[in-house]
């Protein structure tokens, strides 16, 4: 059985995903203020090899080639973020027209190009003039963040008709605030609580805004999702620990968006969230998005695990359970995109939902000017197959952002693990399409089909031929 491009119908949105840091370089150009990401990256042994973003994919001064590339590709919808201290070198107060500029002329150029920006408001990089005062724990961040939210949606409205409030709340905050992998490099229950009922106060808030503004503009905000299955499902202990970890990983911000609360029934601990949160913060937490961006890359097993603090349960790593995983140590598991689905389509106040994020780091290897990169395509034809499944099957699933166009940088995994459909040489900057780019541009041309479950790739045919749009 084959399918293409068309049985998704017309208004599916096909497209890339991009964050500021992890591409634009120029970290201290043009009136740009420092992030916690500039900072982390200084830190020592954070970083996978030391590495850092100072210059990334310098995607700053070369946005127009790799726009331009994006038409080649046949690529229609692109997703990037905003880097708040470009636009606000101290987070708050004065703004950087210099910053303000740099968007106009990237909005400009896709639209030029026909192609649709899509803008993710946070996608980690907050200025770290803001988090010298706390950051995301000091409440006084919703006034910091609308005040962004209202520059940029003043300053991008007009032309930008998609909008993400965030990207992923739960990475942020788990890996920022509590477990201090990433950055501020913060660690413990209250930070991450106090971090956390903040930033779900923000989501809504920020689509508050936008819609005040732009009652025109699709409002939406993006959320990772592992399905979470017990490692031994008969193991009463193994089946509540996956719970616990299902409602940390998976609920605990789409929840309290949709009026339901945070979820601390199934983990008690989250009840200590009250200590944040004012009268008419339950009501503050909800707002009606016009879509919901979910971000799915694997499926996680989860045991007991008596020592573990809080939680009482542990993720059993991918490469620990003799099943096929990426450079991530994340197993590929096609079916977890099609589990998330159907489990975001249960939630009844989910108008919509856009896979923002899916995609997968494999090495690659560079032969004769050419990336042969047969797993990744694998990888992306067996998910968008499952894409299909759930759409077929009534879900509300409205388009699909492959991560990422460029090989990047990894946060605390640095240049290590290559996501791009496009490779990066990080020493000339020189980018190559690689053969997973060449398979997604004929797909989105609509001159390949995929079967339905590819064991093997067979069909990428015309890749050989690839010369795109000119
Ligand atoms: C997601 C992030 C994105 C990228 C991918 C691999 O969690 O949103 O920036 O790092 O993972």
């Amino acid at each position: 059985m084959l399918f293409t491009k068309n049985d998704f119908g017309d208004n599916f949105k096909w497209g890339v995903s991009t964050a500021a840091y992890q591409i634009e370089g120029a970290h201290n150009e043009d009136g740009k203020g420092s992030s916690i990401w500039d900072d982390f990256v200084q830190q020592k042994k954070k970083i996978f090899n030391g590495h850092q973003g100072n210059i990334a994919c310098n995607f700053y001064h070369h946005y127009a080639d790799d726009i331009a590339l994006m038409y080649k590709m046949n690529i229609p919808n692109y997703r990037f973020s905003i880097s708040w201290s470009r636009i606000f070198p101290h987070g708050t107060g004065v703004i950087n027209y210099k910053g303000i500029d740099f968007y106009n002329r990237v909005i400009d150029f896709c639209l030029e190009l026909g192609i649709e920006p899509w803008v993710t408001l946070y996608h980690w990089d907050l200025p770290s003039d803001l988090q010298k005062k706390g950051g995301w724990t000091n409440r006084d961040i919703l006034q910091w963040f609308s005040d962004f939210v209202a520059c940029c949606v003043k300053h991008f409205g007009d032309r930008v008709k998609h909008w993400m409030v965030m990207n992923e709340p739960m990475v942020f905050t788990g890996a920022g605030y509590f477990l201090g992998v990433h950055a501020p490099g913060k660690k413990g229950l209250s930070n991450f609580l106090a971090s956390a009922h903040h930033a779900a106060l923000c989501q809504a808030e920020g689509g508050r805004i936008i819609r005040s503004l732009h009652s025109d503009c699709k409002i939406g905000t993006t959320f990772s999702y592992s399905h979470i299955e017990p490692y031994r499902d008969q193991d009463r202990r193994d089946i509540i620990a996956a719970a616990k970890v299902d409602t940390m990983l998976n609920r605990m911000f789409i929840e309290p968006l949709l009026g339901m609360g945070y979820p601390s029934s199934s983990v008690p601990i989250l009840n200590r969230i009250e200590r944040y949160m004012l009268p008419n913060d339950d009501k503050k937490l909800v707002f009606d998005m016009d879509f919901i961006g979910l971000q799915n890359y694997t499926r996680e097993l989860v045991t007991h695990a008596p020592l573990m603090p809080f939680m009482r349960a542990k993720i059993i790593k991918a490469s620990k359970r003799n099943v096929p995983f990426t450079q991530m140590d994340w197993e590929v598991h096609p079916p977890s995109i099609y589990n998330a689905l159907k489990r975001y389509n249960s939630y009844p106040g989910i108008k919509s939902i856009v896979v923002t994020e899916n995609g997968a780091a494999f090495e690659d290897r560079l032969t004769d000017g050419m990336i042969d990169d047969k797993h990744r395509v694998q990888y992306l034809q067996n998910h968008i197959a499952q894409v299909l499944l759930a759409r077929k099957e009534g879900v509300r699933v409205n388009g699909y952002f492959v991560w990422t166009l460029l090989d990047n940088f990894e946060w605390a995994e640095g240049y290590h693990p290559k996501f791009g459909l496009v490779h990066v040489d990080f020493n000339t900057q020189k980018r190559v399409i690689k053969n997973s780019g060449k398979w997604y541009s004929q797909f989105l041309k609509n001159t390949v089909s995929i079967s339905k479950e590819t064991e093997s790739v067979s069909n990428t045919k015309g890749i050989e031929q690839f010369e795109g749009r000119s």
